[in-house]
């Protein structure tokens, strides 16, 4: 078994703006070029209870995309009920999120693939729990950012933010992917541009709208990030 050549933590500018999509993205892209690759989304609020535990609708897409398939424990191993910050979802189940069960987590999966796209909590500046700032994560593990923008009005600003917080948390600034969530953003394209010429990383491709999204489809849309 070979180490894993590396890991990346996927941010985004906001909630809501398609991380998910674009990791499993990243994921069948990966895999695409050989390399074995699993996700993680390593606290998660949102979630329902089954017979199997709690699981969470972002992490199942990871796993879903993933190969090999991970045991959804090391993939998410803070699921939190709440569909709320974590702190809250966290404080309502009287759980502590603490960093050393999720470099654990992270261990057992790096020692199965090749690549762990780590998937983040809402926007870069949301707390992974009570006085755990998230970017004490990708710090520990020396992970590399992601960023992405969720196109629409506005996101320049909160991109432009977002990167200049990422640097000023001493985190390497790999790349970003443009995420059309809007489809009536008309200026989309134009901003795409903008964004090119304000952000210090490549653009590693831009993942067209679609009413149901398809990781495997818009992998298609992606370049490989910038050391693989
Ligand atoms: N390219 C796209 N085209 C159309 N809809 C999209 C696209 N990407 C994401 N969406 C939709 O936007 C919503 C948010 O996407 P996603 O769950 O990936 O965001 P997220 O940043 O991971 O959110 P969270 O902060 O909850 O983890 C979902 O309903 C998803 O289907
Ligand atoms: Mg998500």
């Amino acid at each position: 078994m070979h180490p894993p050549r590396r890991s990346l933590y996927v941010t985004g500018t906001d909630t809501g703006v398609g991380k998910t999509v674009a990791s499993a993205a990243l994921l069948h892209r990966l895999r695409a070029a050989g390399l074995r690759a699993v996700g993680m989304k390593p606290v998660a609020s949102g979630c329902e209870r089954t017979v199997d535990g709690w699981r969470n609708d972002d992490a199942l897409r990871l796993q879903a995309a993933s190969d090999p398939r991970p045991a959804y424990d090391d993939i998410n191993p803070y699921a939190l009920e709440a569909a709320t910050a974590p702190q809250l979802a966290a404080r309502a189940m009287g759980v502590r999120v603490d960093l050393a069960p999720l470099l654990d987590a992270h261990a057992r999966l790096a020692a199965q693939c090749d690549v762990v796209i780590v998937e983040g909590v809402g926007g870069w500046a949301a707390p992974l729990g009570d006085g755990f700032d998230q970017c004490e994560l990708p710090r520990a593990l020396a992970l590399p950012a992601v960023l992405v923008v969720g196109l629409r009005l506005g996101c320049l600003s909160h991109a432009r933010l977002t990167a200049r917080a990422i640097a000023a948390d001493g985190i390497g600034f790999l790349g970003w992917i443009g995420s059309s969530v809007d489809p009536d953003f008309v200026e989309r394209d134009a901003y795409v541009e903008l964004l090119r010429d304000a952000l210090p990383a490549p653009c590693l491709g831009v993942l067209p709208y679609a009413a149901s999204p398809d990781p495997r489809a818009m992998a298609q849309c992606l370049s490989l990030p910038p050391g693989f």
